[in-house]
Formats: structure tokens, C-alpha cells, sequence
């Protein structure tokens, strides 16, 4: 009988953050001037100040890392102020950048650098953004840039974050800037990210040979509702394809299948170092005649669920399970380079933690390269259209004073990290009913 669920040594135990969200005093971009029309955030909030970190609160918040005995950070770089104009590079945000991956080294904590996350410089958008192909070229020069600024402190590069969820958002659904619907422009926009993955993929390893790459892809579960009903299922596997496989096959076998406008492309194949997975919830689907534009499928979440707010989906971590399962067949090493769940009062984020590492720790046991887990998120931050409405972190952010302060959950993440291990003992102290489930004996 087990006492510990135990992690292997030099397992990553670290956060996930995302440039605009957390930095404050927006550069030029598309998120920025789409947040000054009413209405568009729930809240009214504003990706300023959020966490601050572009005048100097990032010390407080990697201080509170490092207490927490974390190795390893998610952060990103904002395109908009490395290039304010294109092609030009602004020496003093380098800078900035230099001194806060230069702040985390000091703590011991290990960044991941993400080039790409949802938004983009103004200049970038009025080409086309990524609907133009010539965004693949723009993109490689940035990250060339970034690469030959920062190779010295950083050699894990995630190049872009959930091209699906971009697409499906922003050109598919019309929920983000620029709200478009049409199909093919989302369609467009995955192939020109996938892309400029790969061109980056190459020119970063020209740039530094020892570097580790890979991209953080957004993997949803999708099951039939009804088990036993073969249309249901076949609706959820095209659900599966429409949105999971679309991304995720391409950087393996370089194809870009239907539909994503076909064709080889060399750099492609093969060019990923690791995998990302963000995970976050499943959708069951059921067939429906009437719904053709999406492919026969009716995507709903599971009723009677475990839900932590409205409107977001179930929490299922059999799902974080299945995911990692699917991805062993790739033999990379795996990332879960986000998981987490919007959850105001802290309620259930222990819970969810002990639930989600658990299936994590599962799937090691059964042979996955899972390498680490980057919780979303470290601070309460800027939660894109719902704005602060939404609170994902680990440490609670008062909006007024800027005040930080460590959630009970983040007190229990502190503690795994610390042990490198979940214990009976952990478990009786933050969510005792979970006993027989992670310690069945
Ligand atoms: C992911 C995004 C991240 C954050 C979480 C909640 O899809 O990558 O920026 O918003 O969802």
C-alpha cells in the first residue's frame, strides 16, 4: 500500500502566465484597442494594470514562486513591444524582458518562453494578421530576434499557444478580435501558425542546437453522449478531428491535411522537441441532423457534471488521463503546459489539483514522458473577454492595491512541489474525501 504519489526527480513543477494577461501597460496591439469598446469585457476591466509586472511587480510574484518551491514558469514575450513598427526592435523592452528571465534564473526557477499567445502587434493586423501568409515570415524574424537576445538565459521555447482555440475564437465564433466568422479565414489562420511553428522550429535550432521547442496545443476530450449510439460517437470523433487532430498531426507528419488547404510542408514534419498539452475540460456531443456547419455535432457539457462557475466547462481530470495516454504515441517528452480551473473562491482548486496530478501521475506510472506541469496560473490575471471576472490563480490579486496574496491551494502546490509528491497525509489535510480515491487501497 502506497503512501506517496511521487513524481520523478527533476520533474517540473512550475505555473503558467501569458504576456498580456499578467504584464499591464499594453503595448499596441489588437487585445488593447479591442478592450477599449464597451462592452466587450465582462466586467469592464482592462489588461491594465493586471498584475503589473511590466513597472516591476513580477519580483513579487517570482518571490512568491520560489517560496512555493517552484522550478519552472510559463511566461511569454509580447510581440507588439519587441516590434513596436515593423522591423523595428525596441532596445529597452529587450531589456525589461532580459531583467525579469535574469530575475527568475536568480530564483532558481527555470522560464519557458512563449513567443505567441492570442495577441499581436497592430501593424501585424493590418497585413491581414494571420490570415495572410506573409505573418509566417514576420513571425520567424521575431523569433529569431528574441532567440538571438535571450539565448543566454533561455533554451525552452513554446512558439505558439493553441492555434485551434485562436482560430476558433477570434475567426471562427467571432468572440475575439478581430470577430470574425468565416470558416475558411480560421481555417487560414492554423495553417499560417503551423507554419511559422515550423520555420521558427528550424531557425531557432540553427540559432542554438541545444534548444527544446515545441507549441502549446489546447486538447479538448469530446465523447458521444449516448455510448451505445454509433452516430453520437461518430459525431464526436469529427468533433476530435475538427479540432484536435487538425493541429496536432501536422507537426509530426508535416501535412496539412484537409482542411487545412493541403500539401507537404518539410519543415513541419517532425518538429516538435516536446509536447505541449493545455488541458482544461471535456464536451459531450451528440448527432444532430440540423447542424451541418458543424459537422453533424451538438457539443454540450455533461449534465449533472463537477462545475466550478458558469459557463465553463466540466472538471473531468480522467480526461487529463486520456490526453496524455494519446500522446505517448508520439515518444516525445510531454508538458502539461496548462491546466486549471476558474474558481473565485478557491473552493475547488485543491481539489482540482489533487484530482489533475493524480491521472498526471497515472500516466507516468504508465510509461508517459510527462516531464512537467505548468498550473494555470500562478496570479489572478487579465481572463481575456471575462476580464477578472474569472480568477485562475494560485495566489489572489486585489485589483485595487495590487495586494498579492496565496491561496489555500497555492499553500497546497507549494507543498507537492516541495515533496516532489502527493501524501496521504497532504490529502487528509486539504480534501480528506478524496482518500479512497488517490489511495484506494
Ligand atoms: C487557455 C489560454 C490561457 C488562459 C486559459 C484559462 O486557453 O491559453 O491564456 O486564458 O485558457
Amino acid at each position: 500500500m502506497t503512501d506517496r504519489l511521487s513524481f520523478p526527480e527533476g520533474f517540473r513543477w512550475g505555473t503558467a502566465t501569458a504576456a498580456h494577461q499578467v504584464e499591464g501597460s499594453p503595448a499596441d496591439t489588437d487585445w488593447w484597442a479591442w478592450e477599449q469598446i464597451p462592452g466587450k469585457i465582462r466586467d469592464g476591466t482592462k489588461a491594465h494594470p493586471a498584475c503589473d509586472w511590466w513597472t516591476g511587480r513580477y519580483a513579487e510574484d517570482f518571490d512568491l514562486a520560489h517560496s512555493m518551491a517552484q522550478n519552472a514558469l510559463r511566461l511569454g514575450v509580447d510581440w507588439a513591444r519587441v516590434e513596436p513598427r515593423e522591423g523595428e526592435w525596441d532596445d529597452q523592452a529587450l531589456a525589461r524582458y532580459r531583467e525579469m528571465l535574469s530575475a527568475l534564473r536568480r530564483r532558481g526557477i527555470e522560464p519557458m518562453l512563449t513567443l505567441s499567445h492570442f495577441v499581436h502587434p497592430q501593424w501585424l493586423i493590418s497585413k491581414g494578421g494571420w490570415t495572410n501568409d506573409v505573418a509566417v515570415r514576420c513571425f520567424e524574424r521575431f523569433a529569431t530576434k528574441v532567440v538571438e537576445t535571450f539565448g543566454d538565459l533561455v533554451d525552452l521555447w513554446c512558439t505558439i499557444n493553441e492555434p485551434n482555440v485562436y482560430a476558433a475564437y477570434s475567426y471562427l465564433l467571432g468572440m475575439w478580435p478581430p470577430e470574425k466568422h468565416d470558416l475558411f479565414g480560421a481555417f487560414r489562420v492554423m495553417r499560417h501558425q503551423l507554419m511559422a511553428h515550423a520555420i521558427a522550429y528550424q531557425s531557432i535550432h540553427r540559432l542554438q542546437p541545444e534548444a527544446r521547442v515545441g507549441l502549446a496545443q489546447h486538447l479538448r476530450v469530446f465523447d458521444g453522449f449516448k455510448p451505445d449510439s454509433a452516430l453520437d460517437r461518430w459525431a464526436a470523433q469529427m468533433q476530435d478531428r475538427l479540432f484536435n487532430e487538425v493541429v496536432l498531426s501536422p507537426p509530426v507528419d508535416g501535412l496539412l491535411r484537409f482542411p487545412l488547404g493541403g500539401g507537404e510542408v518539410a519543415e513541419l514534419a517532425d518538429s516538435q522537441d516536446w509536447i505541449g498539452l493545455n488541458y482544461y475540460s471535456r464536451d459531450m456531443v451528440s448527432f444532430d441532423i440540423t447542424q451541418p456547419g458543424m459537422l453533424f455535432g451538438r457539443r454540450f457539457s455533461m449534465p449533472g457534471a463537477d462545475f466550478s462557475m458558469e459557463g465553463w466547462g466540466e472538471i473531468y481530470p480522467e480526461g487529463l488521463y486520456r490526453l496524455l495516454k494519446r500522446l505517448q504515441r508520439y515518444g516525445k517528452p510531454i508538458y502539461i503546459t496548462e491546466t486549471g480551473v476558474p474558481d473565485n473562491d478557491d473552493s475547488k482548486r485543491p481539489r482540482f489539483l489533487f484530482t489533475h496530478l493524480a491521472a498526471a501521475h497515472r500516466a507516468l506510472s504508465e510509461g508517459v514522458p510527462l516531464k512537467g506541469f505548468y498550473f494555470w496560473s500562478l496570479v489572478d490575471n487579465f481572463e481575456w473577454k471575462e476580464g477578472f471576472s474569472a480568477r485562475f490563480g494560485l495566489i489572489g490579486l486585489d485589483l485595487q492595491t495590487g495586494r498579492r496574496a496565496l491561496k489555500r491551494s497555492g499553500q497546497l502546490y507549494a507543498e507537492i512541489s516541495r515533496a516532489g509528491a502527493i501524501s496521504r497525509e497532504m490529502v487528509d489535510r486539504y480534501a480528506p474525501e478524496l482518500q479512497t480515491v488517490l489511495f484506494p487501497s
